[in-house]
């Protein structure tokens, strides 16, 4: 082989390759191409603990592994919850990707142990059942079981076993939350380009009018707008949230395939559809925002988008009533 051959050779031998990772590539993207920050100085990392580490850890009395493991249950398969209180298509772990473990996807040990804590989204201490409660406010479109009850109980022990061995009150926590992206919405995200990316990369899952697909009754494919979806006041309506979520995670089993530039315009395109209303509206929407600036100054909800103003209507999708009980203040004396 003349030294001219083996480059045309080698060339072509590049060209196959890129090709078929091209392919494949709707398949595979190394994981480690997702620039995923490393511990701060001071952060620690944890590893929560499996499905076979809860049922192996032999200091488990048999009753509270029966709890966890009915907690873990719960968080898996929400819509066990359905009609009582879950009123979307969501399950816990739609969004805390590996049941609740991965560091960067929600991560759902923290708040076991920075809780009870000040929260800004409703100002005050919350406990984590209150937080808890949150997710079951919004995300699931709901209202949360009752504080103490055995499904509160279940699911407060599968959270506070995650934490097993991580530090108390130490909130320098490596991969909390969805935030690897950081807050700053690029300049160059648009409506537009989310909306390409969205067709040619979700909707094969998500539905091209975003309501996710169902096979048999079961809800394969969760929904990213409309009445399955979470609510007007859910974390996942925060445009960098959602961003960072999915450029880790979508689509699904090829993390890393978008990139930075194209999750922040998918994230804009899906948080500018309609969704069940904020549990915390007046009745109207530019006012809502106005009031909870500090959750809303991250989404799009009453600011006009194509001619309209998102989230000015009383639609509250299947849950038959606006906002929850649990939603109450707390102040102490
Ligand atoms: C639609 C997506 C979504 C669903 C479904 C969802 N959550 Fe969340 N959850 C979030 C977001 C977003 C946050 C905020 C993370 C952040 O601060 O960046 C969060 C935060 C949390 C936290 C606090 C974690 C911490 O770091 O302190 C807990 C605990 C939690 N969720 C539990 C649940 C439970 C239990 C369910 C089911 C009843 C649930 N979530 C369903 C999106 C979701
Ligand atoms: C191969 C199918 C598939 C593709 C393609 C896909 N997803 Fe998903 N997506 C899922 C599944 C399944 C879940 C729920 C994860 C779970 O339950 O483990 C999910 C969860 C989500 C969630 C959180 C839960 C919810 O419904 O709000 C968002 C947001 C999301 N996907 C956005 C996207 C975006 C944006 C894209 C395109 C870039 C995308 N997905 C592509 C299957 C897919």
């Amino acid at each position: 082989m003349t030294t001219l051959s083996k480059i045309t050779f080698g060339m072509a031998a590049l060209f196959t390759a890129s090709f078929s990772v091209a392919v494949i590539g709707a398949q595979s993207k190394a994981p480690e191409e997702i620039k995923l920050p490393t511990p701060k100085p001071g952060q620690y990392e944890h590893k929560a603990p499996t499905l076979a580490d809860i049922q192996n850890d032999k200091d488990l009395h048999p009753e509270l592994r029966k709890v966890i493991l009915k907690g873990r249950d719960l968080f898996m398969n929400t819509q066990q919850l359905r009609g009582e209180y879950v009123f979307n298509d969501m399950n816990c772990k739609s969004c805390h990707m590996g049941e609740g473990r991965m560091a960067w996807s929600g991560p759902i040990w923290p708040a076991a142990t920075t809780l009870p804590d000040f929260r800004g989204k409703n100002g005050h201490v919350n406990s984590l059942e209150e937080r808890i409660a949150g997710c079951f406010s919004f995300s699931m479109n709901g209202t949360p079981p009752a504080y103490g009850s055995d499904t509160m109980l279940a699911l407060s022990a599968y959270h506070q076993y995650m934490a097993k061995g991580a530090k108390m009150y130490d909130k320098n926590i490596a991969g909390r939350g969805f935030g690897h992206l950081g807050k700053d919405i690029p300049e160059a995200t648009t409506y537009a380009n989310g909306e390409k990316v969205y067709q040619a990369n979700c909707a094969i899952c998500h539905g091209s009018d975003g309501a996710g697909k169902k096979f048999a009754g079961e809800i394969v494919y969760p929904p990213l707008w409309g009445d399955g979806s979470y609510n007007w006041g859910a974390g996942m309506t925060r445009i960098f949230t959602a961003a960072s979520f999915i450029q880790n995670n979508m689509p699904l089993g090829q993390p890393g395939r978008l990139t930075d530039q194209e999750a922040w315009d998918v994230a804009l395109f899906i948080n500018s559809q309609e969704r069940p209303q904020d549990p915390r509206y007046t009745g109207d929407a530019k006012e809502t925002r106005e009031k909870f600036m500090n959750f809303h100054n991250a989404t799009v909800y009453g600011t006009e988008v194509n001619g309209k103003i998102l989230g000015q209507h009383d639609n509250t999708g299947e849950k038959p009533f606006l906002k929850p009980e649990a939603l109450k203040p707390r102040t102490f004396k």
